[in-house]
């Protein structure tokens, strides 16, 4: 919980310090002694009537958002542990610095860096920590922003409850009613099409996929129009696959491990809608969700088959477990042919190589055009996530070429992630595309940074807002 007030109130305050720098206010302490200031160093500083926690910042010209937003988050974690009730905050040394976006990434951290998840739903005891930012003097609309702020806050938080969610407590029906009940309170239109009316409309690769259990698939069509004047309407593509078996290319014992937190890229899209429509973005947008599970049956698909997506295309299937780019591309062909999408961003948890390549903190990119990709970058200045685009040729469209069919969804032994991404880009019909693997993001045994916990992340959440904030100012200046 953070609010703001007019300067310091609480009886415990958080105070900062740079590496060899004068920061920390009080040498009669003696603090420089004990305190270097070295970046995520903490140390309780008791004081008669008014006792502070001093974090350390580092290097002052290594400070960027992401640095921000782990430093308070660090502070945030102490807070909690020591069961604080209420806390004074002065960010203006960071907002001086990197401008209205520390404001956000303050608000991220403080409140991320109390997240944790439990299955059983039992709260800390006690309040949280309520945090008060001091009001930073000639900072236009600080309200607003921490406004905005707190709504990223519950996008990522459902993003990461939804991931953390066990598989049997998340079928897809189940996530759906979910992200349904999430929306509710803004301006987006829902609509489920449930299996019966998959099969009815032949998309036989989401039907396909998701029969192979008996939670039944689905696809959800989220629709929020912020700008009703404009043609464009960005289509939100986002993988939920419940629970990923590999079916009868079925997974070892080990892969099998996180399997439930197949549907993130979903998840991050429902949480950035949300945040969208709560910002009232001039923008359009519909968000295609096919959730389902991946597993064995008598009518699961084997390695050989061939069936027809929605847009008419033949695929050929050699790996069962390559199962997101099949819902995926039936999807998109849904958005392109039925709600009418101009652009399309996938985001999905699709590949394992894209986690060899990148690891746990740097997310796969592709696009097809430079100036939309240069919208979602100038979206990531903001929301401090990272990303790696891959460039492609026409050598890589050849490995996914099918001697049966229109194409195949597996490619060669080598460059997995980016044969992935073009299987989706077959079927964006020319349309301008960004593709987004999360699959090493998403999720994280060992957190990376002190705003993550054990489990999910919410990859793509903050990065899909910040897009769609940046195609909103774009529409409007035109
Ligand atoms: N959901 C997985 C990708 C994944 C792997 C996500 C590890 C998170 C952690 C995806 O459906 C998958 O199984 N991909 C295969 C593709 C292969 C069979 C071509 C993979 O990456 O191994
Ligand atoms: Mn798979
Ligand atoms: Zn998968």
């Amino acid at each position: 919980m953070v609010s703001i007030t007019e300067g310091k109130h609480a009886h415990f305050f958080i105070d900062f310090a740079w590496e060899k720098d004068g920061h920390i206010r009080s040498y009669r302490l003696g603090l420089e002694e004990v305190f270097e200031g070295k970046y995520l160093e903490t140390l309780y500083v008791p004081h008669p009537g008014q006792a502070f926690l001093l974090v350390g910042c580092g290097k002052e010209k290594e400070l960027g958002l992401l640095e921000v937003k782990e430093i308070l988050a660090a502070a945030a974690s102490k807070c909690r542990e020591w069961k604080v009730k209420e806390c004074s905050v002065d960010i203006s040394r960071f907002v001086d610095a990197l401008g209205r976006d520390a404001v956000t990434q303050s608000v991220l951290g403080l409140e991320l860096g109390s997240y944790s998840y439990s299955f059983s739903g039992k709260e800390e005891e006690g309040a949280p920590c309520r945090f008060q930012l001091e009001r930073v003097n000639g900072l236009e609309d600080m309200e607003g922003l921490l406004a905005e702020a707190e709504e990223l806050v519950r996008g990522i938080r459902f993003a990461r409850d939804m991931v953390n969610t066990p598989g049997n407590h998340l079928r897809p029906m189940d996530f759906d009613r979910r992200i349904t009940g999430f929306v509710q309170d803004v301006e987006i239109e829902a609509q489920t099409l449930v299996y019966g009316q998959l099969r009815a409309m032949g998309m036989e690769a989401l039907y396909g996929i998701g029969g192979s259990s008996e939670y039944p698939p689905c696809l959800l069509i989220l629709r929020y129009r912020g700008n009703p004047e404009s043609e464009e309407v960005y289509g939100l593509i986002g993988k939920g696959v419940t629970c990923d078996t590999g079916g009868y290319c079925l997974k070892g014992s080990k892969s099998m491990a996180g399997i439930k937190g197949d549907m993130a890229g979903a998840a991050a899209v429902a949480g950035a809608m949300h945040a969208a429509a709560a910002a009232k973005l001039k923008v359009n947008v519909t968000a295609c969700l096919p959730l389902c599970e991946n597993r064995i049956s008598q009518s699961a698909f084997l390695p050989g088959d061939v069936i027809t997506g929605y847009g008419g295309k033949t695929i050929e299937i050699l790996n069962t477990d390559a199962e997101g780019r099949l819902v995926l591309s039936d999807a998109v062909s849904y958005g392109i042919r039925e709600e009418n999408i101009t652009r399309i961003v996938d985001i999905a948890t699709l590949t394992g190589a894209v986690w060899n390549a990148l690891g746990y903190t740097i997310a796969g990119a592709m696009s097809d055009d430079d100036s939309f990709y240069r919208m979602f970058e100038k979206g990531l200045v903001h929301s401090a996530e990272k990303y790696l685009r891959f460039p492609f040729g026409r050598e890589h469209r050849k490995m996914i070429q099918s001697d049966v069919a229109d194409v195949k969804n597996t490619g060669a032994d080598c460059c997995g992630t980016i044969t992935a991404g073009l299987f989706i880009r077959e079927f964006c019909e020319g349309k301008p595309w960004i593709h987004l693997d999360i699959a090493g993001t998403a999720w994280c045994d060992t957190p990376s940074y002190a705003f993550e916990s054990k489990g999910a992340t919410g990859a793509g959440m903050t990065s899909l807002y910040f897009m769609l904030k940046e195609a909103a100012f774009l529409q409007g200046k035109a």
